[in-house]
């Protein structure tokens, strides 16, 4: 059986799909997550989908591609794409997002920075008023490994309360590698007034290769609702 918040998250992707899909797109971008999963199956139910390729954001993106039949490419073959859908962990008013809870930013973003549109798929439990309000873990950042004393110093500096370095769990002894091979940080600044100012401040220090704040990139978003509505 579904659970509410499952079909919330598949309310949204079908619903972000059926409004959205381009009738004669030919790249488009998969994001990561467990919303998107319910994007890739809505597209691998397209009677087109022999037309179009498929470009992912990491690894479980790109085997949802190939899961679901889809045509799979590279961001350095195609990387102008008619459209991108991605999850979110946290969206402002704004549209203004916090991503990076799958460790996935790097490539999200660049996926979504390469995309003429970029569609947000949540459940009712990631739509806020203020980043850093919903999504208290912090603000996912992904840096260079051996720079992660420094960076630590310097997002203290910029008034971090706390900042951890992810670690694997269970599954690892030891932090986070990404898809990059990087580390993740995060870094808890509370309720972010200025999410563009705070962006532009974390990714200029000296090793941080990207952070999770998506500012102004994101077209339209859909929350599924617990009622089962989008
Ligand atoms: C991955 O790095 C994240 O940005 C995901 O897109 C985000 O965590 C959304 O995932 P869910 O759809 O599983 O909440």
């Amino acid at each position: 059986i579904m659970s509410l918040v499952e079909k919330a998250k598949k309310a949204a992707a079908y619903k972000a799909v059926d409004d959205n899909f381009p009738p004669n797109a030919k790249y488009i971008g998969i994001g990561s997550g467990s919303t998107v999963v319910y994007v890739a199956e809505r597209i691998g139910q397209l009677p087109n989908k022999d037309s179009f390729i498929c470009i992912p954001t990491g690894f479980q993106s790109k085997q949802l591609i190939i899961d679901n039949g889809l045509t799979l490419g590279t961001i350095e073959q195609f990387p102008d794409l008619d459209i991108a859908f991605d999850g979110a962990d946290e969206v402002d008013p704004k549209l203004s997002l916090i991503k990076g809870g799958g460790a996935c930013l790097f490539q999200e973003k660049l996926v979504a920075a390469s995309a003429k549109k970029f569609i947000v798929v949540a459940d009712y439990r990631k739509e806020s008023n203020v980043l850093g309000k919903q999504w208290t873990q912090g603000v996912p950042i992904e840096i260079v490994p051996n720079s992660y004393v420094k960076v630590t110093k310097d997002l203290k500096q910029l008034g971090a309360k706390t900042i951890t370095l992810r670690q694997g769990g269970k599954a690892k002894a030891g932090p986070v590698i990404t898809d990059n091979n990087n580390f993740l940080i995060d870094a808890d600044f509370g309720e972010i007034e200025d999410p563009a100012d705070l962006h532009n401040k974390i990714k200029s220090l000296v090793g941080v290769v990207e952070t999770g704040l998506f500012i102004g990139m994101a077209s339209a978003s859909y929350f599924g609702e617990e009622a089962g509505g989008v």
